[in-house]
């Protein structure tokens, strides 16, 4: 028998015990952890009406107020004044300098000290300390990420490259009406669970059932993450994929993503669906979906079409299964090994 917490054979391995979801010291330090992960920061073209956009979720990622700017490039800069620590801006807006609202201390979009009113005497000003500091950005088909002196992470980049790589993600459009925030009263993690299996839509979703061939669809796990590919039914509502695709020939309604910790990216015909679990404490979680538009003839059909009611559902399962968790007559159950392998995938990675 191993002695790890999740086996790692599925067929003998038991869940994760409750505690993940219910202990407030488990809960920091799991999400201690994640300051050194690299996290999702915005598509670019959130970045095509505005120049300067406040990375609010960042903060609870890595305890870092963070801002991005653009200007001949793209940059990740602490959010954080260098006078007296005011956040420098609160949102997104078009500027050619950042100004600090509290003292009007200005910044050019690099993050170099620029000017500071009543200074005119303080000695050895400015010095590099009172630049805003830059923190790691990697771009990656559109997709900017960010970190403060992240661990490696172009694995589960190039994974996601050769399967989806030749969607043109890059020009897809930030549409903010599919801007949605939910917060609820569950741990991240439960979020998380549900949806690294597939096993519960004919149980929970009805209209999703009604799309996705439940026998065919498909768990693939890589280092970092876990890819669900949902099949469709019928031909209407799926990808035309190219012959450099490897999945070429299939019905493909979706790919769904996930990155370790909280990042999911849903591929559609219509776009993509960036969804971001952020923990806000060890029973509440804000979810965060921002939208991408590549065909807007595509919008509101198929696997992605629904996806209001599918977040409703899920939010109502999650939150029951959290106070389930609290029961002193639960801590552990089992995975079924044909449909739970990205949760268990994901559980091997929490307990580690
Ligand atoms: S805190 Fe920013 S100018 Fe004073
Ligand atoms: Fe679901």
């Amino acid at each position: 028998m191993s002695d790890e917490l999740i086996d790692p054979d599925i067929r003998k391995a038991h869940t994760l015990p409750s505690r993940f979801y219910t202990e407030e010291s488990v809960f920091s330090e799991v999400v201690a952890g994640f300051s050194k992960c690299w996290h999702f920061a915005a598509h670019v073209s959130q970045l095509t009406e505005h120049n300067v956009l406040p990375l609010e979720h960042m903060e609870r990622f890595v305890g870092e107020p963070m801002l991005l700017t653009r200007d001949d490039g793209f940059r990740c800069l602490s959010n954080v004044c260098t006078h007296r620590g005011m956040l420098v801006s609160t949102e997104a807006c078009s500027a050619s300098v950042l100004r600090c609202g509290y003292h009007g201390r200005t910044f050019g979009l690099d993050g170099c000290m620029r000017n500071m009113p009543e200074f005119g005497d303080v000695e050895s000003f400015p010095g590099s300390s009172d630049n805003l500091r830059e923190f790691d950005l990697k771009r990656w088909n559109g997709l900017l990420f960010a970190g403060n002196g992240p661990s490696r992470f172009a694995d589960c980049l190039a994974e996601i490259e050769s399967r989806v790589g030749w969607m043109p993600i890059e020009s897809f459009e930030h549409d903010p009406s599919r801007h949605r925030s939910y917060e609820i009263d569950a741990n991240w993690a439960l979020y998380v669970d549900n949806y690294l299996e597939g096993f519960h839509i004919p149980y929970v979703h009805g209209d999703l059932h009604e799309e996705l061939d439940y026998d065919s669809y498909r768990t693939e796990l890589f280092e970092g993450g876990v890819l669900q590919v949902g099949i469709a039914r019928g031909t209407e509502s799926c990808f035309e994929l190219p012959e450099s695709s490897p999945d070429h020939g299939q019905r493909i309604a979706a790919y769904y993503y996930w990155l370790y910790p909280g990042l999911m990216l849903n591929f559609y015909p219509w776009g993509l669906s960036v969804n971001l679990v952020i923990p806000i404490s060890v029973n509440r979680t804000r979810i965060v979906y921002h939208g991408f538009i590549w065909d807007h003839s595509r919008l509101g059909k198929g696997a992605g079409g629904g996806l209001d009611k599918v977040e409703e559902e899920d939010q109502g399962i999650v939150e029951a299964v959290q106070r389930g968790v609290m029961s002193g007559t639960y801590d552990r159950g089992r995975y079924s090994p044909t449909k739970e392998t990205g949760v268990h995938h994901f559980h091997r990675m929490l307990a580690s």
